[in-house]
C-alpha cells in the first residue's frame, strides 16, 4: 500500500541556458517576478494546498544558493528537504535522486520554472479522488514542439505522451506540474535516456500507460508560464504584477503614482511618473523618470532620468541618464546602463544583462 500522505517535490536543477547571462551567476528558479523568486510562487501554491513534506532537487552549481535563498520553511510553514541531483539528466532522473526522500508516498511535483495561477488544491482533489497513479496538467500551445505533448481521446483520457516531438500530435502541452502515485518509481527503473540524453518523465507517464494503468489529465484553469526564456520571464513578471494591489509604505515626493503601485518601506519615488502595475523594492530610487507599466525595481535599484517599461530591473542595478526608453529588458543584478546627457528621445532599447554588466549609450 501507498502511504495515504502527499509529499512535494520542487525541481530546481538544470542549467538555464536559454536564460543566459543571467543564469550565469544565479538559479534561473530565483530569478525575481515582481521581486521575489518565481520558484517561491510555487512554494506558496503548495503550502496553501497542505502539502508540508518538500523535496528540493538542486544541482552542483546553484544548491546552495538555492537553499539560503529558501531558508527552512518557516515562513511558509513547511519543511524544506534539499536533495543533490549530480547531473542533469532529466526529470525522471530527478525523480529516482529523490525516491529515499518520496519512499512510499504520492507526490506533487513542481519544475521550479513554471509558474501557474489557479493554486493547485483542486488538482490535489481530483488525484485522491479519481485513485489515480498519475495526474497531469495540459494547456494549448502555440509551439508544441518546445513541450511534452499529450493527445488525448474524445472522453479526455490520456492516450499518448510524446516528448518535444518534431510534428506535434497535438497542440496539448504537458504543464511542468504532476502528481504521481509511487508506483512511476518502477516505471523509470526500465527508462532509457532519450535523444536528448534524458530521463525523460514524460517518457515514464507513457508507461504507465502501456501498462494499463490510471492515468488522468486536467486542464490548466486560468494561465500558466514557463519561465525558460527572457520573453517569457517579462511575460510572467507582467502577470505577477497584475494581480498586486496599490501600497505605498515608501515616499512618494512630488510624484504621479497611479494605478497598482507598491512602493516598500525605504523607497523613494522623486519628481517622477509611476504607472503601475509597478513594484518597486526597499531601498530603490526613482528619480525624475516615468517607470511603468509592468516593471518591477529591485532592491537598492536606481532609475534616474530615465524611461522604463515592461522590464525587470535586478537588485542593486542602475539605469541612469538614458537616452532613450528601456522596453522589455532584464538587469541582472549590480547591472548599470548609462546614457549621456541631453539626448532627444529617439527610441527603446531592448537589453537582457547578466549581473555587474555595464552598458553605456
Ligand atoms: C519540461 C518537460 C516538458 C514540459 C515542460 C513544461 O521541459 O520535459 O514535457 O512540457 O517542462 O515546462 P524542459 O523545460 O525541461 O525543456
Amino acid at each position: 500500500m501507498a502511504g495515504d500522505k502527499l509529499k512535494g517535490l520542487v525541481l530546481c536543477g538544470g542549467r538555464g541556458t536559454r536564460l543566459r547571462p543571467l543564469t550565469y551567476t544565479r538559479a534561473k528558479q530565483l530569478i525575481p517576478i515582481a521581486n521575489r523568486p518565481s520558484v517561491f510562487y510555487a512554494i506558496d501554491d503548495l503550502a496553501a494546498a497542505g502539502i508540508r513534506d518538500i523535496g528540493v532537487v538542486v544541482s552542483p552549481e546553484t544548491g546552495a544558493e538555492v537553499e539560503e535563498a529558501f531558508g527552512d520553511g518557516e515562513a511558509w510553514g513547511v519543511s524544506f528537504t534539499f536533495i543533490l541531483q549530480e547531473a542533469p539528466l532529466g526529470l525522471a532522473h530527478a525523480v529516482k535522486t529523490a525516491r529515499p526522500f518520496l519512499g512510499r508516498d504520492s507526490f506533487l511535483m513542481y519544475l521550479g520554472d513554471n509558474l501557474l495561477s489557479g493554486g493547485l488544491s483542486r488538482l490535489v482533489e481530483v488525484f485522491r479522488s479519481g485513485d489515480l497513479h498519475a495526474l497531469v496538467l495540459l494547456t494549448r500551445v502555440e509551439d508544441p514542439t518546445q513541450f511534452g505533448v499529450a493527445v488525448v481521446d474524445l472522453q479526455g483520457r490520456v492516450v499518448r505522451l510524446v516528448e518535444k516531438p518534431k510534428d506535434p500530435p497535438s497542440d496539448l502541452a504537458l504543464v511542468g506540474v504532476y502528481v504521481f502515485h509511487p508506483v512511476i518509481h518502477e516505471v523509470i527503473e526500465t527508462l532509457r535516456p532519450s535523444s536528448r540524453g534524458e530521463y525523460e518523465i514524460t517518457d515514464a507517464i507513457q508507461g504507465l500507460l502501456d501498462r494499463g494503468l490510471r492515468v488522468a489529465a486536467h486542464r490548466v484553469e486560468g494561465w500558466w508560464k514557463d519561465t525558460g526564456k527572457p520573453g517569457d520571464l517579462l511575460d510572467a513578471n507582467r502577470v505577477v504584477l497584475s494581480r498586486l494591489s496599490r501600497r505605498l509604505d515608501g515616499d512618494a515626493v512630488d510624484s504621479e503614482v497611479s494605478g497598482e503601485v507598491v512602493v516598500e518601506t525605504g523607497a523613494r519615488v522623486v519628481r517622477s511618473v509611476v504607472r503601475g502595475p509597478v513594484h518597486i523594492a526597499a531601498g530603490a530610487l526613482v528619480e525624475e523618470s516615468h517607470v511603468g507599466p509592468y516593471t518591477s525595481v529591485g532592491r537598492g535599484a536606481r532609475v534616474v532620468r530615465s524611461d522604463v517599461e515592461y522590464s525587470i530591473i535586478l537588485d542593486e542595478a542602475a539605469v541612469i541618464d538614458l537616452p532613450c526608453r528601456l522596453d522589455a529588458s532584464v538587469l541582472g543584478q549590480g547591472a548599470t546602463v548609462r546614457g549621456g546627457a541631453n539626448r532627444p528621445h529617439r527610441h527603446s532599447v531592448r537589453l537582457v544583462l547578466g549581473d555587474r554588466s555595464l552598458v553605456s549609450l
